[in-house]
């Protein structure tokens, strides 16, 4: 079965065709980072208005890089919820507008849902339960999974997402937007215990975040100047202690609920430290590990296209009226 995967939530336009959940035949991304740099964060208006000028070529280049034609597709799945509400309407416009002309079936898609789905494409086997911890912009959650389409959140951040406290960091130490990327390039040659920085641990059972004091800390260090310590010190002490709590926390949620597998998802587990951290830590444990390759952490829709897969079989196909939600949690 080939899932057509249309994504538009945010910053990025994204269509995918993956063939029976796992098997990528394309993977196409028009990203509008460049544009959103210039303001140092996305404008939503900005955002809709981009998307409607992609939209259609994003479509046909998948295809063309699948080598499929329209009347290959067997559904179409599309990211209805949360995001830009301008945004996310371009993407299932055009979702209802093909599965309408082709008679095939429109799934409406959980963003959330999708990055966690990002683990499932390839080969792998991944065994339930498990936990997995969602880290992007706007989100900073984990999840506990009994099955597929069963959630339960375990913790999430009591204020900032830990993108959020990438890419501010990353601000204040004129690193552009966002920074996220660039912290993690420049933390590779850096001393992580070289700039004293806070840890939220909100107590020894907690599985929540909150990273508000992280940022109020690289704010008060920088506004006295940052020439005490290389760029590359900072960075690599602000992406420790972003890095370290989040592991803590997701290796405590796995070892509370006894889970099989560890994974991890969203835009900032692209992040390298991040990936290193948990995989020691799992192996230390037995516990099977999975994070999808940095291109799938970050915004696509082949992680749409692999959660429609799922979804169809097991709740079936959304009308043509599906609305599109700005703000949904997946559990
Ligand atoms: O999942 P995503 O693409 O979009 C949202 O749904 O939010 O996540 C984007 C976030 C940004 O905050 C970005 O700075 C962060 O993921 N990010 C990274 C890395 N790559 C992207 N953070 C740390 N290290 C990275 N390598
Ligand atoms: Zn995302």
């Amino acid at each position: 079965m080939i899932v057509l995967g249309l994504e538009t939530s945010c910053d990025e336009t994204s269509a995918a065709l993956v063939e029976d959940g796992r098997l990528i035949l394309s993977n196409v991304i028009a990203s509008q980072v460049d544009l959103h740099s210039k303001t140092g964060g996305v404008v939503p208006e900005v955002a809709s208005r981009e998307h409607v000028e992609q939209v259609n070529a994003v479509i046909q280049e998948a295809l063309d890089q699948a080598r499929c034609e329209f009347s290959d597709i067997d559904g179409i799945a599309v990211a209805n919820r949360p995001g830009l509400m301008g945004a996310l309407m371009v993407g299932v416009s055009a979702a209802k507008a093909l599965a309408y002309s082709l008679s095939k079936p429109l799934i409406g898609i959980h963003h959330i849902e999708a990055h966690i789905y990002a683990n499932f494409l390839g080969e792998q086997k991944i065994e339930f339960p498990l936990v997995c911890l969602v880290a992007s912009g706007g989100h900073t959650q984990i999840f506990l999974m009994k099955d597929h389409g069963s959630y339960s959140l375990l913790g999430r951040t009591l204020d900032d997402a830990a993108g959020e406290a990438f890419d501010k960091s990353a601000r204040l130490l004129n690193l552009g937007y966002p920074g996220g990327i660039v912290i993690d390039r420049l933390a590779k040659s850096g001393n992580p215990s070289a700039v004293k920085l806070p840890r939220a641990r909100l107590g020894s059972e907690s599985l929540d975040f909150s990273f508000s004091g992280l940022k109020t800390a690289v704010l008060n260090a920088t506004a006295k100047g940052t020439t005490d310590h290389p760029i590359e010190d900072w960075c690599a002490s602000v992406q420790e202690a972003i890095v370290e709590v989040l592991v803590e926390k997701t290796i405590r949620a796995a070892t509370t609920h006894n889970v099989k597998s560890v994974l991890a998802a969203g835009g900032v587990a692209a992040n390298s430290r991040l990936k290193s951290e948990l995989a020691a830590a799992c192996k230390r444990l037995g516990l099977n590990f999975s994070i999808p390759s940095p291109i799938l952490c970050t915004d696509n829709a082949a992680m749409i296209a692999c959660a429609g897969f799922y979804q169809l079989q097991r709740r079936g196909q959304d009308g043509l009226d599906l609305d599109v939600i700005a703000t949904e949690s997946l559990a």
